[in-house]
């Protein structure tokens, strides 16, 4: 048996989507319950739903011996486990955004508040600009950091751009791109070799198909 952490939240309907186009049925995994572990009828594959941030922790681990994490948390988590495949979901990016006047101010005034859900990322990206920030972790909302001064800036996820519009923020650096990723567990990928790397080629397969 092969156990899946699949991330609840904003990826999880994509997710099912393409692991029932490999033919796993998600069907009940796709009902709304408080459930939080699956078996599919043949016993092959177990789900087990996880907060979307806990992951690469039960990959690691080797409670799951795979899963789907944004490329976001699994840069801010730092986990040991190998990346196998960009899955093209959840597109959207870091960045560093604030009120559109620190566009022309810069942001390298020293000793900037950054506001963020991602600390690891904020650190290593600010002082790889040699920068020194103080960092603020909120758990969400975070735009409201510069709207009620808590902070100078954000380091958040971008998607459509609209809650930063709404509030009158801007991007204002470009950290880097972001994706749903497969990451498995390093031991998993050896013992389990033949089922983990069936389901791997399935979706390199599905992947390749829509590129092309
Ligand atoms: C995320 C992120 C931004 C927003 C970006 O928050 O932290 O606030 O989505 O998406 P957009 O560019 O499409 O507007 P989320 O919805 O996960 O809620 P949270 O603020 O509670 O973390």
């Amino acid at each position: 048996m092969v156990t899946i952490a699949l991330p609840k939240g904003r990826l999880a309907d994509q997710t099912l989507d393409l692991l029932e186009r490999l033919g796993i049925d998600c069907r009940e995994v796709r009902e709304e319950s408080r459930k939080l572990i699956f078996t599919t009828n043949d016993g092959a594959i177990r789900f087990i739903l996880v907060k979307p941030s806990d992951v690469p922790a039960y990959v690691e681990y080797g409670t799951a011996d795979m899963g789907i994490a944004g490329k976001d948390t699994l840069l801010e988590e730092g986990r040991q486990l190998y990346e196998m495949l960009d899955l093209n979901l959840g597109r959207c990016r870091l960045a560093v955004a604030g009120f559109p006047e620190r566009k022309n101010s810069g942001i390298t005034n020293s000793r900037l508040r950054v506001a963020t859900k991602y600390p690891n990322i904020t650190k290593n990206y600010f002082s790889g600009k040699w920068e020194a920030v103080e960092i603020i972790k909120l758990n969400g909302s975070v735009e409201l950091g510069p709207l009620t001064g808590l902070a100078d800036v954000i380091v958040d996820i971008v998607e459509s751009g609209r809650t930063l519009a709404e509030n009158g923020l801007v991007v204002l650096e470009e950290i880097c791109p972001v994706s749903a990723r497969l990451v498995v567990n390093q031991v998993s990928l050896k013992t389990k070799n033949d089922e983990i790397g069936r389901i791997i080629e399935g979706l390199r397969e599905l992947l390749k198909g829509e590129r092309s």
